[in-house]
C-alpha cells in the first residue's frame, strides 16, 4: 500500500511522490530525489516544516514542542521527518523546489486530438508518454508550440491519472498556439509538456463550493468535477458559466453528466452578448445568487480572463463579500 504526496513548492512547482505505509514523508522524498529541508530528522529542529492541507496522517508524539507548538498543529503545520501518512495528502512545502534539488517535470506528449468547439475554442487531447502524470484538479503544465520555440500555459480538463490529457484552447486569433492548432496541428505530433504547477487547484472539502468560470477558464472545473464525480461530495456545488456569445458555452454536456454524477451540484450559464436570447444576460456577477454565498460560509474558486477576475473582485469588496477561501486564476488568452 503506499500513498501520493503533491508537494508543493514555493515557486509554483508541484512534484508528486509516492509513500509506503509506515514511510515517513522526508524519508519517501529522499529516496526518489527529492531533498525536502531537513536538519536533524528527530523532530528536534522544526526545518522540515511544511503545511498540510489534504490528507491524513499520524505524527506520532516523538517530536519537541520546540520544532512544532500545539497551537502550529493544530493549524495543519507538519514536520515531514515524522509525518506517516494514512491517505493521499497535499503539502505545501515553504521553499523553492531547486532548494530541494527537484525542479518541474518534463515530458513527452503525443497529440491525439485538436478539435474545435466553437469559433472561441478548441480542445486538444495529447497522450502523454511514461507513467499517468500527477496533477491537482485546477493546476496547468506549460504546452510548447511545435516549430515555434515558445511555450503556453493550460490548465487541465481531464482527471488527474488519466493516460489522455485534454485542455481547453482559447483560439485566439493570430496566437501561437492557436495558429498551430488551426494550421497545422495532426495527430502524431510531439509536444513537450512541463508541469504542473500552480496554487488554484480544488481543496479538502469542508463547506459549499462557488464556481466562477469564464470562458475557456471553465478547464480547470471540469477536471475539479470529474474528481468530484468519482469521489463523492457531501456540500452543495453551485457553478456561474459565462461567456461572450451563445456559441461559446461549450462542454455543457460534461456540466450535465457532473450534475447526474454530484449529489448536490447544479450549473447556471451566462452570456454577455446583448443581442442573446439567452434567459441569463450579462456577466457573472449579475447572477450571483445570494443564497449560493452562504452568509460566506463559502469556499469560492474563480477562473477567467483577467477582466472578469477584477470584476468579481471588485463585485465581493463592494458588497462586502468575505468568502471563507478564495482561490482565483487569471489567464491571458496568448
Ligand atoms: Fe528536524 Fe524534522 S528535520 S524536526
Amino acid at each position: 500500500m503506499s500513498y501520493s504526496i503533491a508537494l508543493n513548492f514555493e515557486d509554483g512547482v508541484s512534484r508528486f511522490i509516492e509513500c509506503n505505509e509506515g514511510e515517513t514523508v522526508l524519508d519517501a522524498a529522499y529516496r526518489q530525489k527529492v531533498n525536502l529541508p531537513m536538519d536533524c530528522s528527530d523532530g528536534v529542529c522544526g526545518t522540515c516544516k511544511g503545511h498540510c492541507e489534504q490528507g491524513d496522517f499520524d505524527l506520532g508524539d516523538e517530536y519537541l514542542e520546540e520544532a512544532l507548538s500545539e497551537e502550529e498543529r493544530h493549524e495543519g503545520q507538519v514536520l515531514t521527518c515524522q509525518m506517516v501518512p494514512s491517505s493521499d495528502c497535499v503539502i505545501q512545502v515553504p521553499v523553492a523546489s531547486t532548494m530541494c534539488k527537484t525542479e518541474v517535470g518534463k515530458r513527452t506528449a503525443t497529440v491525439s486530438a485538436v478539435a474545435p468547439l466553437s469559433d472561441d475554442s478548441i480542445e486538444l487531447a495529447i497522450d502523454i508518454e511514461g507513467d499517468a502524470l500527477g496533477f491537482l484538479p485546477g493546476q496547468y503544465v506549460h504546452l510548447e508550440v511545435p516549430g515555434a520555440g515558445a511555450h503556453r500555459s493550460y490548465s487541465f480538463s481531464s482527471l488527474p491519472g488519466d493516460s489522455r490529457a485534454s485542455f481547453l484552447i482559447r483560439n485566439v486569433p493570430g496566437g501561437l498556439m492557436s495558429g498551430y492548432l488551426g494550421d497545422t496541428a495532426k495527430p502524431g505530433d510531439q509536444i513537450a509538456v512541463t508541469g504542473p504547477m500552480g496554487s488554484f487547484y480544488l481543496r479538502a472539502i469542508q463547506r459549499p463550493i462557488l464556481m466562477l468560470a469564464g470562458g475557456t477558464g471553465l478547464a480547470p472545473f471540469l477536471s475539479m468535477l470529474k474528481q468530484l464525480s468519482e469521489a463523492g461530495c457531501d456540500q452543495p456545488i453551485h457553478m456561474i458559466y459565462g461567456v461572450t456569445k451563445d456559441d461559446h458555452l461549450v462542454k455543457c454536456e460534461e456540466l450535465d453528466a457532473a450534475r447526474d454524477a454530484i449529489a448536490d451540484f447544479d450549473y447556471v450559464t451566462v452570456v454577455a452578448d446583448e443581442d442573446s436570447a439567452h434567459p441569463r444576460k450579462g456577466y457573472v456577477t449579475h447572477h450571483m445568487d445570494d443564497g449560493k454565498l452562504h452568509d460566506g460560509d463559502v469556499d469560492v474558486y474563480l477562473c477567467g480572463p483577467p477582466p472578469m477576475v477584477d470584476a468579481v473582485l471588485k463585485h465581493f469588496d463592494s458588497q462586502g463579500i468575505k468568502p471563507a477561501s478564495f482561490h482565483y486564476e487569471k489567464f491571458t488568452p496568448n
